[in-house]
């Protein structure tokens, strides 16, 4: 059974995107697949500076481990500026070489409507660093979609549904294609 890590990408103690991720998480739950999620606000992240992963501190490197041992992410983005949050792409700079070649989901969250196509940064990040395919739909929400800190469009829930098939699929076929 392939492995999913799920990256919660804000630093923000009152995060949507966090919400997001455990919505996304209870599913994967639901489903039997294996998962875990890391939030960014738990690590302690230094700055990428292209020294090599030895020299990062110890929990930069076991974070590294558990991605290089997943077969697939699901990336939480808050969306900063109509692109990826400088932290997330600081993340995905000192981690790119453990995600190689693997399948992503992505999830954002903004302020308004108007930056949904922000996400296809990340997109593009994940390509172009890592060779990472994203599968579609991507999953975005607002404030809109939040009820008391607790995701409640429906919308959202059956987006997230989509992009889980989709991602599952893509990881057992690539299972099966390496086997
Ligand atoms: C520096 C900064 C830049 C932002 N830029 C945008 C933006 O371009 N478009 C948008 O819709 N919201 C923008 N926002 C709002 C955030 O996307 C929004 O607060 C979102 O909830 C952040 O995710 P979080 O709740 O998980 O921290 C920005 C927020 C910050 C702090």
């Amino acid at each position: 059974m392939p492995k999913i890590i799920l990256i919660q990408g804000s630093l923000n103690p009152d995060s949507n995107t966090a919400q997001l991720i455990a919505a996304t998480k209870r599913e994967l739950d639901k489903r039997g697949v294996a998962n875990e999620i890391i939030d960014l606000r738990d690590l302690e992240m230094q700055f990428c500076d292209s020294r090599p992963l030895r020299e990062y501190n110890e929990n930069t490197q076991a974070v590294h481990k558990k991605l290089a041992d997943a077969q697939g992410f699901i990336f939480g983005m808050p969306v900063y500026c109509y692109s990826v949050s400088g932290p997330l792409k600081n993340f995905i700079d000192i981690h790119s070489s453990a995600m190689e070649k693997k399948w992503a989901g992505i999830l954002g969250q903004a302020g308004g409507k108007a930056s949904y196509m922000s996400l296809g940064d990340l997109a593009r990040i994940l390509a172009f660093e890592s060779h990472v395919t994203t599968v579609q739909p991507h999953v975005y929400t607002t404030y809109a979609d939040y009820d008391d800190g607790e995701l409640t469009s429906e919308k959202t829930k059956a987006k997230i549904q989509e992009m889980l098939d989709n991602l599952v699929a893509c990881l057992h076929a690539a299972k099966e294609e390496n086997a």
